[in-house]
């Protein structure tokens, strides 16, 4: 990553954002804004758990972490754009908790009011305490039209809305960062490689030590395991480990069912470095080799998925990727002796087998903000295909039964065609049984 010169800062081994980059996303979501406007960002809510103290761990919103990497609940940014010509002024204002011993006794130290300045690139910063009357003198004067799209931490939510309802000023609920936010930098790319590296790495492990008799939550145990050794890095969902015909529910999360001989294992797991999202999934024999059933069912999957990856290329659309998918699919599948037609008590329809997208956008959040349909370079998005085969389902030839298969990458949009982050992630039938076997 060094090599390429990516302005990437290491904080404590792990590459995060520099203070250039937010600087610079700022300046882009400026010259995005009409005249005399404004942009509100209130922080995530900070969740009780449980008791009246303890809360969930804390995640800040992608909206704020995109524009400031500020982390903590309780912050609001307004970005103000006034004046026209020479006259503009451009300026960023936070809101944040100031610096409090009592509380910084239970909870730790807090960024504070100059640390708002000085290390977040805050042009203005002010006491979250003060946000309705500083509010209030901010878009008093010179602001027309005020960006706030809500679904955060409501009740700051409120406080900002009795300013705006005062000043008569309505809310546009517009998001403006969505489409800064699916074109990723190369800033962003090396973060997410990161992210996909670790990830890759946990799921190798997973396979490594599998075994019959363990549980799912052994196997979770040990992805996150690698992903905490990483630098600490979160998982970006709630772990999947699907043991057998727990794979036919898609967000299985890991549980204490037994690993049996003789069951696949479906593995949905990635993690969070300096906010951007891993999302990888392997499918794999819980002993080591597949049956002829499952590794049929597993390199269809994988042709599909494979002629998706394919067809990623620029000015490509995601509707071209759905069918590269979707006609392996449907040839495969009547190879194998599948009825495929439309619904009926005869017949099976694809999406019956496959009900879900065939991917999503990733960035700070794992199905991350766009509305685009055609690719250009920098965009990043899962391709995901997945096959699940009810076990009680007669129209599906009996060996295939109670088998679910999902593979699923994280794929870069680059001048060249698609370049796979997850990479790592070993998946062809003789790879997968080579890593099981130790070779
Ligand atoms: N891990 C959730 C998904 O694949 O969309
Ligand atoms: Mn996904
Ligand atoms: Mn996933």
């Amino acid at each position: 990553m060094s090599a390429k010169n990516i302005p990437i800062a290491w904080i404590d081994g792990v590459p995060t954002v520099t203070a250039q980059e937010y600087a610079a996303r700022r300046a882009k979501l400026f010259d995005k804004l009409p005249d005399n406007s404004a942009v509100i960002v209130v922080s995530a809510a900070e969740v009780l758990r449980n008791g009246s103290d303890n809360t969930y761990t804390y995640r800040q919103r992608s909206d704020a972490l995109y524009l400031s990497g500020f982390p903590e609940a309780n912050s609001v940014i307004v970005l103000t754009k006034k004046g026209q010509g020479k006259a503009r002024r451009q300026q960023f204002t936070l809101f944040v908790s100031r610096q409090d011993r009592a509380s910084e006794l239970w909870h730790g130290k807090r960024v504070g009011i100059e640390g708002a300045r000085d290390d977040f690139g805050a042009d203005r910063a002010y006491s979250i305490t003060t946000l309705g009357g500083n509010l209030r003198k901010l878009l008093a004067t010179g602001i027309e039209q005020v960006f706030f799209a809500r679904g955060a931490d409501s009740k700051l939510e409120a406080r900002v809305a009795v300013v705006l309802k005062k000043l008569g000023r309505r809310e546009l609920n517009s998001n403006l960062l969505d489409d800064l936010r699916l074109v990723k930098s190369e800033a962003e790319l090396a973060i997410m490689s990161r992210s996909a590296q670790i990830a890759a790495f946990a799921h190798q492990l997973a396979m490594r030590s599998c075994a019959p008799g363990l549980a799912e939550s052994d196997l979770k145990a040990e992805i996150e395991y690698v992903f905490t050794a990483n630098g600490n890095a979160c998982p970006s969902y709630d772990t999947i480990v699907a043991a057998g015909v727990n794979g036919l529910s898609l967000h299985h999360p890991a549980g204490r069912t037994p690993l049996a001989d003789g069951d696949l294992v479906l593995i949905d797991a990635g993690c969070e470095v300096s906010g951007y999202a891993s999302d990888i999934t392997r499918t794999f024999p819980v002993n080591g080799r597949f049956s002829t059933a499952q590794r049929e069912i597993y390199e269809l999957v994988l042709a599909g998925q494979l002629a998706a990856i394919d067809a990623v290329k620029v000015g490509a659309s995601l509707a071209d990727l759905d069918k590269a998918c979707s006609d392996v699919l449907k040839q495969g599948l009547k190879t194998l002796g599948f009825p495929l037609g439309k619904t009926s008590a005869k017949k099976i329809a694809l999406h019956e087998l496959f009900p879900h997208g065939l991917g999503h956008w990733l960035g700070l959040d794992v199905h991350d903000v766009g509305d685009a349909e055609i690719l250009v370079p920098g965009m990043v998005l899962t391709i995901e295909p997945g096959l699940y085969l009810g076990k009680d389902d007669e129209r599906i030839p009996k060996q295939y039964r109670g088998i679910a298969v999902r593979i699923e990458d994280d794929v870069v949009v680059r001048e060249h065609g698609g370049e796979i982050l997850s990479r790592d992630a070993v998946k062809t039938v003789a790879g997968i049984e080579a890593l099981m076997a130790g070779l």
